[in-house]
């Protein structure tokens, strides 16, 4: 089921609500606008009317709450063959280099397994302007060249996303790395430098100069 609404102040706080108060495993909250809209690390996501996707999806996946984290990963992957985009680590919907989409992913558990989670997906469908803050943004639109239909993006991206609401295990990081824009490249992870040379399937790090980095952001 797909909740549709006009201006909201964010999708994944509906997105939690609903999955609090019990819905099922795939149901979807998309708006047309946000005004509050919530990125990684506490930072804003920007979410005018009319031109992108912004969606939250309740999943119930019969994982260890563990494994959780990984899922994001797993998710970008997906759109990211589906969309023909790459991965930027852990988790962004990058063309040529340039930030297309974004993953936020919360949890709630139940002793060691998953009650929910609500993946949160921003992705810049027909936008072709971006504010002096995001000078590495781009859009699905710039990318191709031309003018997408929202709703076929947004069929796209639940079509990638709900089966992962049935995994119990979760597979290797392979689709991921088939996608990666990081591997092979020169990044900094907070204090750590260097080539980033492999990503581990148990938990998602990022391998950069030989130091395992488990969590954070590229610079
Ligand atoms: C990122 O920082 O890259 C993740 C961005 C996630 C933004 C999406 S838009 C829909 C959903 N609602 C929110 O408030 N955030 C997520």
């Amino acid at each position: 089921m797909i909740e549709r609404l006009g201006t909201v102040d964010s999708t994944q706080r509906v997105a939690r609500e609903r999955a609090c108060a019990g819905v099922p495993g795939g149901y979807a909250v998309v708006a047309d606008a946000q005004t509050a809209g919530r990125g990684r690390l506490g930072r804003e996501w920007v979410s005018p009317p009319g031109e992108d996707l912004y969606l939250s999806i309740v999943l119930r996946p019969p994982l260890p709450a563990r494994s959780s984290p990984l899922l994001t990963l797993h998710a970008a992957a997906r759109l990211a063959e589906r969309l023909d985009l790459q991965v930027k680590w852990p988790n962004d919907l990058v063309h040529e280099g340039r930030k297309v989409g974004g993953l936020l992913a919360e949890m709630e558990a139940d002793g060691e397994r998953v009650r929910w989670v609500v993946l949160g997906l921003g992705v810049n469908v027909n936008r072709r302007e971006f504010p002096p803050s995001l000078p590495a943004a781009t859009s699905l639109a710039l990318a191709r060249g031309r003018v997408l239909h929202r709703e076929e993006v947004l069929e796209t991206v639940l079509d990638a996303l709900r089966p992962l609401g049935d995994l119990s295990a979760l597979p290797t990081l392979d689709a991921w790395r088939a996608r990666s824009a990081t591997l092979g490249s020169s990044v900094r992870v907070g204090q750590v430098e260097g080539i980033a040379t492999a990503v581990r399937d148990e938990d998602g790090a990022l391998c950069v100069g030989g130091t395992w980095v488990v969590a954070g952001e590229i610079g």
